[in-house]
């Protein structure tokens, strides 16, 4: 059988990581976070003392590191250089900077691609900002998760993290390149008031009612 996309799209700290994470583990799929991707090339920036601001050097530098893609335990994975940045994708340095790289075309050109790319490795969950609308435009399941900004808040607050929500949203939403969108096609869930479970229930009927492979 041909291979599967379902395209998890939404703001951060929607709830969307662990709706993807949760949902190809139960249903044995590759979980795919392309959110790790952006931020990998935001970490590269700091590595290489490069302003993310300044789109031709950020362009320079992707003809001279090296991104590889893979996959671990069924989870998408990305090396800079051969090193894993684990936690240090999510320190404050990498949200202050990732809405900049991920605005410049040709970083999502490349992004975008090794995103396609999986689909050869098996079915996949995919989660992003884009992924409905950009990478698998004709996958019938796409969902968009939504929450209000102030669940967002203390939802990220509640793990410790500092992050502008509200400033990198607006820049996701405004860029020129592939804006967080509602794709059209796609169910939006407001997770602000469901749990994580009600969430996945949700996701799964909208799957059988789409046809997709038990
Ligand atoms: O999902 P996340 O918060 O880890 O994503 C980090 C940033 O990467 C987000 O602010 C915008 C960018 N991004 C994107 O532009 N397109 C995607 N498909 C995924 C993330």
């Amino acid at each position: 059988m041909e291979n599967i996309a379902i395209a998890i799209d939404g703001p951060a700290a929607s709830g969307k990581s662990t709706v993807a994470k949760t949902l190809a583990k139960r249903l044995g799929l590759i979980m795919v976070n392309t959110g790790a991707m952006y931020r990998a090339v935001a970490w590269a920036t700091i590595q290489k003392d490069v302003d993310p601001a300044d789109s031709e050097a950020v362009i320079k530098m992707l003809g001279e590191v090296e991104f590889s893609c893979g996959v671990s335990d069924n989870l998408s994975t990305i090396l800079v250089d051969g090193v894993d940045p684990g936690d240090a994708l999510r320190q404050d340095a990498v949200n202050q900077r990732v809405s900049k790289v991920a605005a410049i075309p040709e970083v999502r050109e490349l992004l975008v691609q090794r995103q396609r790319d999986y689909l050869q490795l098996g079915s996949v969950v995919m989660e992003g900002r884009d992924i409905g609308s950009v990478v698998f435009p004709d996958t019938p399941f796409k969902i968009y998760i939504d929450a209000s900004e102030e669940v967002r808040r203390q939802r990220r607050a509640a793990e410790g993290i500092v992050d502008e929500l509200g400033k990198r949203d607006e820049e996701d939403s405004k860029r020129k390149t592939a804006p967080l969108v509602v794709a059209e096609g796609a169910v939006k869930i407001d997770s602000s008031e469901l749990s994580i479970e009600q969430v996945i229930e949700r996701v799964l009927e909208i799957l059988k009612e789409r046809g997709a492979p038990a």
